[in-house]
């Protein structure tokens, strides 16, 4: 038809993975296979009735239909900022130190492109989220995986880190509560990696977006004295107030970092719909009854979760937070790929294999807390099947 060639950065990135995987599910289905998805982070609990009183509201009103600010409605500003003081103990300008955003992942790629240049070396977690990858390839920095290790609690050895040439790195991910691994940080970690940003000149973003799922202390990098000056933090009403589909998020930072960042995002989207920000707006505003309640039901989910982990033989640490289990499979696999392919292919259920995540997550799979409670039993039925067979 043409002799048209994708540009290059395209070659170094592949579609997304769920992409992918979602396709493969969707084509299962319509041939009759009664899939049940445990793959996916996407919150199935809807949002707070207040929430959607709002949007419905808003949305009838004649003049919020137009295109909004490319810094996101004051109100929204101000509810982020009063949320980080009132549950992470962290104050931030609604004016100058915050930048809403259209969920954390479009944050990921407006980072990426407003702090690396071509060639720039940028440390990204092994295990990790793929998109620091995928968005730093995009960009055609330098990627350089740090590994995470069950034994040092998935955190960074920093010490490690320090021995290489960091002269190039500008930018490091990390992603505190993790996923996939569940792991928290302790203050004393965050106070490092900060001292460690400003002494080689590293830019430190911590992606936030667990911090309310099963966790009984929320915390913010930007909680460390300090902590501006080299940390951006970004932040999503995704998984905290089961509003995935709505795309609300932010980024917190000094208003320098915060000023590149917009000169990317101002140039490519136009701003948010107003009834859906004056909705996140309630949503910020609710007190800790909402979290609470989200969070015994995934409490519930979990031990569901886990009892499947005993069947398929994996092995787990109990205290994990946010909206995943995340667990050793036995040495009788030859990686979590085979394990994820034997339950998918022959029971008609999806595990994410840890190898996505990087080579690190090779031997672990991960089960999503984002299925009702009779799904994951009837899960557990049909794994329990093919496990004893
Ligand atoms: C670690 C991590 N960061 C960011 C995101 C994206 O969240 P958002 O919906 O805010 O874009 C996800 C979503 O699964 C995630 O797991």
């Amino acid at each position: 038809m043409n002799n048209i060639q994708p540009a290059d950065r395209i070659n170094q990135v592949e579609e997304y993975y769920f992409s992918i995987k979602l396709k493969e599910l969707d084509k299962l289905r319509k041939e009759g296979k009664p899939i049940i998805n445990l793959g996916i982070g996407n919150p199935d609990m809807a949002p707070a009735p207040e929430v959607i009183e709002e949007i419905t509201q808003q949305s009838q009103v004649e003049t919020n239909h137009g295109y909004q600010s490319y810094v996101g409605i004051p109100e929204l500003r101000e509810a982020f900022s009063s949320w980080y003081e009132r549950y992470y103990s962290v104050k931030t300008d609604a004016n100058t130190e915050i930048l809403p955003l259209m969920g954390s992942k479009e944050g990921i790629m407006h980072i990426t492109l407003a702090f690396l240049n071509p060639g720039d070396g940028v440390l990204v977690p092994n295990p990790g989220y793929p998109t620091y990858a995928s968005a730093s390839k995009i960009a055609q920095a330098t990627l350089i995986p740090y590994n995470l290790d069950e034994n040092n609690g998935w955190l960074p050895n920093l010490d490690e880190l320090e021995k290489q040439d960091l002269s190039n790195v500008k930018l490091m991910w990390i992603n505190y509560p993790n996923m996939p691994t569940g792991a928290n940080a302790s203050i004393s970690f965050f106070e490092k990696v900060i001292a460690f940003g400003k002494k080689h000149n590293i830019v430190i973003c911590n992606d936030n977006p667990y911090s309310f799922i099963l966790n009984d202390s929320p915390q913010s990098i930007l909680s460390i004295e300090g902590a501006k000056d080299i940390a951006i933090e970004l932040n999503s009403l995704s998984k905290s107030h089961n509003m995935a589909g709505w795309r609300v998020g932010a980024a917190f930072s000094n208003p320098t970092f915060i000023q590149y960042i917009l000169r990317v995002k101002s140039n490519m989207d136009s701003g948010m719909f107003k009834p859906l920000q004056l909705a996140a707006v309630k949503a910020l505003q609710l007190n800790s009854n909402w979290y609470s309640a989200v969070n015994e039901e995934y409490k519930q989910r979990r031990v569901l979760v886990q009892e499947i982990m005993d069947i398929l033989e994996c092995t787990y640490d109990t205290n994990q937070t946010g909206m995943f289990v995340w667990a050793r499979i036995p040495d009788k696999y030859k990686d979590s790929g085979e394990l994820s392919d034997k339950i998918l292919y022959g029971v008609d259920v999806f595990i994410t294999p840890g190898l996505i995540f990087g080579e690190t997550g090779k031997r672990y799979i991960r089960i999503s807390l984002c299925t009702k409670q009779e799904v994951l039993i009837e899960a557990k039925e049909r794994i329990e099947k093919i496990i004893k067979q």
